[in-house]
């Protein structure tokens, strides 16, 4: 189906529901709250990137994580500029992402909050090589820092997996629209390898 996009907004084909259904409308992408909003449409789990600095844990919640590459295995996550959490991370030589289960809201807003409460009621573990990962979450990765890339207000950090431990059958958080959601599984039909 063709469609053309004009400033107006997208304009399809006349078809049977395309009186009902409503369609996005032209926002400026250099206001801050649209943007967001925007961004915010797209729907992501929530990861814990966390490591142990003088034998403390640190870490901060992140909805940017994504999968990069198979061979070798990578992912990344994006960095605000102004992080006062990642210049520390950043140093170390692992760092443990936990990819939260849907009982883990809590977890995400203590790790984004204040810095010295962040662990005080988050359960941690080390995987022994410093990396930090949280019981509860439905994947672990041990991961190596390996390239930076400034990007805008963020900086892009890919990283290496290690070492991986997986629950595929548990349930993510799921962060959408400024909220904390939960898959409702009402339809698992299969995509396409
Ligand atoms: C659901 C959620 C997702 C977040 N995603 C990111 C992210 O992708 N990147 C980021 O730098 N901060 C993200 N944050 C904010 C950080 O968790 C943290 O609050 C922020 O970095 C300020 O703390 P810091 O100075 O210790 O880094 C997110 C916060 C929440 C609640």
């Amino acid at each position: 189906m063709t469609m053309s996009i004009n400033e107006h907004g997208p304009r399809g084909p006349v078809n049977a529901n395309s009186g009902l259904q409503p369609q996005p409308v032209p926002v400026a992408p250099t206001d801050p709250q649209a943007l967001r909003e925007a961004f915010g449409s797209y729907p992501s789990g929530v990861i814990a990137v966390c490591g142990m600095v003088q034998d403390h844990p640190v870490g901060m919640a992140v909805s940017s994580f994504t999968s990069v590459s198979m061979a070798p295995p990578l992912v990344s996550v994006c960095l605000q500029t102004s992080s006062r959490t990642w210049p520390k991370l950043r140093q170390l030589p692992r760092l443990g992402l936990s990819v939260l289960g849907e009982q883990q809201g809590a977890v995400c807003r203590a790790l984004a909050g204040a810095e010295e409460n962040r662990f005080a009621e988050v359960h941690w573990e080390t995987t022994g090589e410093g990396a930090v990962v949280l019981p509860g979450a439905v994947t672990w990765y041990a991961c190596t820092l390996r390239a930076e890339l400034p990007a805008g207000d963020h900086t892009i950090a890919l990283l290496e997996i290690d070492r991986l431990w997986a629950l595929p059958s548990a349930e993510p958080l799921v962060f959408h629209g400024s909220r904390f959601r939960r898959l409702d599984n009402s339809d698992r039909s299969a995509v396409p390898a």
